[in-house]
């Protein structure tokens, strides 16, 4: 019988994973289908039910609803319970389980890109999703990572949390130079003529600028990063290498990135 998957969601129409999946099972012959559901807040716990009832094999979860489907999951791996959010979610033997795929996601993008030994890492932004990434930039043996934030008390928290340094925006931007990977994880960029989330005037030629954005695929931090003559890398890889992470723990396949990552930097140029 055909399997089905899904990602659920509030909005949910611009999703690319769909689109992703399902060329994804196609690629590998595999009988399935994956569909984005649309669910209002106050209908998540009834919706996630229904899915259940009607057999659903996995699925995916985006915003708003990363943190608040938890309570209704049988049990969450480490990534999810050190995040407080669940992108993915696996069934074993009727059992649910959530993970959180986000922050291995981007690390598997930025590993695919020549990288230093020992690289000194900032993290601009201490969010939600500033989170997963230090915790799994630490998981993969990166040691030496800082993180600055508007607010820095966050970065504080977020730092002491993960084991890592905690800087101010002020001292990041004079120290910018010193890093050869920033990885950009705020909402800054994400608006249409929004400024940059810190000065870039002292970043280093040849450092490796990332951002976790991936619509527009250039933001203001990237362009900026280029012309001072940094490799820019955008969002799409995280999103991407997310994705394949999912899919991995669903088929126990691993499908084709790089290509992956071509259309779908094509289907948003
Ligand atoms: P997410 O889960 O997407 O990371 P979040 O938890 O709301 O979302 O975090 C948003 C991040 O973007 C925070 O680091 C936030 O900084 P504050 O903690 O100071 O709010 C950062 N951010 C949002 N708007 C910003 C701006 N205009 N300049 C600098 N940082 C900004």
């Amino acid at each position: 019988m055909k399997k089905w998957y899904a990602v659920i969601g509030d909005p949910i129409a611009h999703s690319m994973s769909p689109f992703m999946h399902d060329l994804w099972f196609k690629e590998h012959g595999i009988n399935a289908t994956y569909i984005p559901i649309h669910a209002e807040p106050a209908k998540l716990e009834k919706a996630f039910q229904a899915m259940k009832t009607l057999g659903i094999c996995g699925l995916n979860v985006t915003l708003p609803h990363k943190s608040s489907i938890i309570p209704f999951l049988d049990r969450l791996d480490e990534t999810a319970v050190k995040m407080n959010a669940v992108n993915t979610v696996t069934f074993e033997g009727g059992k649910s389980v959530g993970w959180n795929t986000d922050g291995d996601g981007f690390v598997r993008s930025l590993a695919a890109n020549p990288l230093p030994e020992n690289p000194k890492i900032l993290v601009i932004g201490a969010g939600g999703a500033a989170r997963g990434i230090v915790f799994a930039l630490k998981r993969a043996g990166f040691s030496d990572v800082s993180v600055a934030n508007r607010t820095y008390r966050r970065a504080e928290e977020l730092a002491h949390a993960a084991g890592c340094t905690a800087v101010t925006m002020k001292e990041a931007e004079l120290a910018l130079g010193q890093y050869n990977i920033l990885i950009q994880t705020t909402s800054v960029g994400l608006a249409k003529d929004e400024g940059l989330p810190l000065s870039m005037e002292h970043a280093a030629a040849g450092s490796l600028a990332a951002d976790i954005i991936y619509n527009p695929l250039e933001t203001p931090f990237l362009k900026a990063a280029k012309e001072k003559g940094c490799t820019a890398l955008n969002g799409v890889g995280m999103f991407v290498y997310q994705g394949a992470i999912a899919f991995e723990k669903w088929t126990g396949v691993e499908p084709d990135t790089e290509k992956m990552i071509g259309i779908i930097t094509e289907k948003l140029g």
